[in-house]
């Protein structure tokens, strides 16, 4: 059998009237009526409320929050796994077009039935606006379950070329033995979803940690995958405290892979825990990371200024510069600046409205909350204190959400602190550099950070486009030419990339697949 052809989710305009329109703002007004919301541990398809409660505050409104959550004990880990080791004989052994059904229905599901009230949760959960909330909770989520089934059904068709004479070679693609511990962050409900959803896809079970800034929003998720059809125990929602949670999946010995998008910081840590208990696990674990970035732009004098300009705004700002692909650093040729870039960048940044997800003619919305707030505006404080200009931007409001204006620090010393340290939100530091210092700034980019996700690109000469991207071969995982470095969309650009920005392991394609996977060859004689 062949499964269904797959497509990326189309976006919906939500233009003032638009039956979409109409549908999200409901959306949204029916969840601040309801809310707050209580969200239990789900421990075996069933809930599990331990009275050790927390909170996910609402960014934009921080004396609100959008739910209570409870939080796991560790006779409450304890369980989650042995129940996911349970569920793990007949989740694997069950047939694979069962499996691809339960995640194609998900996937409709999320763009369907579902697609507004997980836009809103995301929008007043996570402080994105519209547009970003469906980039991200409608479009990318429902693609990495549709396009999912597409790579799962590619792998197992991988098999021996060659058979010899009355024999033949086969590969069987097994779940690995043991649990998967998914660690998923803030800032992409669909990342959320994926965590869990591509090592359960190939039949493993999974401990699910959620970001406790994204408990709502992933909560929906969990529901909507139990309701695909995802037996009990196959998916464990475990909410915090993160470091106890994660501390008790990693010490048990059947612990088999960790799959986590998070900071560098952290998953350096986990992965150290896991070294020291390597002695006491059945399998050398899976270790798949995508961690931090500090991802560029390099415009060339031969580039196309208007575009790049536009790419730049999009690429610094879209969710407050807390994705992890975000732009925070760019470098521009001093004649590509002087004429008509540095004056069209400060009008469209000065044009930039922030606020409250509501009103749908904001662009930015607050960053996730106190800590980050205090990161970011802190990080411009260290530029100003290093002689940083600041061209547009660079202050705060946090007495009713945690608002940033949007930042441009120009500097005259390309290894200032905001050039190198990743800051995570909507500051982009600029370095100018003379039009024949090309070649140098590149590889002053490759040399600055230890991070190398993404990065674009822009020249109309074709050989600046080269050149950039064979001096810059590590220096990010996804180029993009005269386009901004975010937005890699599942099925047409894998995403991820190396040095201290992760294991490169490219979710949203197939590659991902591989790690949580234990091939098996068999050969059979006739
Ligand atoms: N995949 C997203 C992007 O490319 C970030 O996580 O922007």
């Amino acid at each position: 059998f062949k499964t269904p052809a797959v497509e990326n989710e189309p976006m919906r305009s939500y233009s003032p009237g638009s039956a979409e329109r109409n549908a999200l703002e409901a959306a949204l007004v029916q969840m601040e009526q309801e809310l707050p919301f209580e969200v239990p541990i789900i421990v075996n398809g069933k809930p599990v409320k331990t009275g050790k409660v927390a909170k996910q505050p609402i960014p934009q409104d921080h004396a609100r929050h959008l739910c209570t959550y409870h939080e796991a004990d560790p006779a409450t880990v304890s369980a989650a796994i042995e129940g996911a080791l349970a569920a793990k004989s007949s989740w694997e052994s069950m047939p694979w077009p069962d499996r691809a059904a339960i995640f194609l229905k998900a996937a409709d599901l999320v763009s369907g039935k579902y697609r507004y009230k997980l836009m809103a949760a995301t929008m007043l959960g996570q402080g994105k606006n519209a547009w970003q909330a469906e980039i991200d909770a409608a479009a990318e989520l429902a693609d990495f379950f549709r396009f999912g089934v597409k790579f799962v059904e590619d792998l197992y068709a991988q098999q021996p070329v060659k058979n010899s004479k009355g024999a033949w070679n086969r590969v069987e693609y097994r779940a690995l033995e043991g649990f998967v511990l998914a660690v998923s962050p803030f800032n992409f409900t669909a990342i959320g979803g994926n965590l869990p959803g591509a090592p359960a896809l190939v039949g493993n079970v999974v401990v699910w940690k959620p970001s406790p800034a994204a408990t709502y929003s992933n909560y929906l998720v969990y529901q909507i995958l139990q309701e695909a059809g995802v037996p009990p125990g196959v998916i464990q929602f475990v909410p915090g405290p993160p470091p106890e949670v994660v501390a008790q999946a990693i010490e048990h010995p059947l612990f088999a892979a960790l799959h986590f998008t998070g900071s560098t910081f952290i998953f350096k840590k986990l992965w150290k825990d896991i070294a020291s208990n390597i002695d006491n696990y059945r399998s050398y674990p899976r270790i798949v990371g995508e961690t931090g970035g500090k991802n560029f732009h390099v415009v060339h004098e031969s580039a196309e200024v208007n575009n790049a300009v536009f790419q730049t705004v999009r690429g610094a700002f879209e969710y407050q510069g807390q994705k992890c692909s975000a732009l925070s650093r760019l470098y521009v040729s001093s004649s590509v600046w002087n004429n008509g870039f540095k004056d069209k960048l400060l009008q469209e940044v000065a044009k930039i409205k922030v606020g409250p997800c509501q009103d749908f003619t904001n662009f930015m919305g607050p960053v996730i909350g106190r800590p980050a707030f205090d990161k970011i505006t802190g990080y411009i404080q260290k530029a100003k204190d290093a002689g940083a200009e600041v061209l547009v931007g660079g202050s705060g409001d946090d007495s009713k959400g945690y608002f940033i204006q949007p930042t441009v620090l120009l500097s005259k010393d390309p290894k200032m602190v905001t050039f190198v340290e990743e800051i995570f939100g909507p500051v982009l530091s600029v370095y100018v550099f003379e039009d024949k210092d090309y070649e140098q700034t590149l590889e002053l980019i490759d040399a600055t950070t230890q991070y190398g996700l993404t990065g674009a690109i822009f020249a109309s000469d074709r050989s600046a486009l080269v050149l950039g991207t064979n001096k810059l071969r590590n220096a990010a995982g996804n180029v993009y030419y005269n386009e901004k470095c975010t937005g890699a969309v599942v099925g047409q650009q894998p995403f991820g990339g190396g040095r201290a920005s992760g294991t490169n392991d490219k979710a949203g394609s197939i590659s991902i697949f591989y790690r949580f996977v234990s091939a098996r060859s068999i050969k059979e004689n006739f």
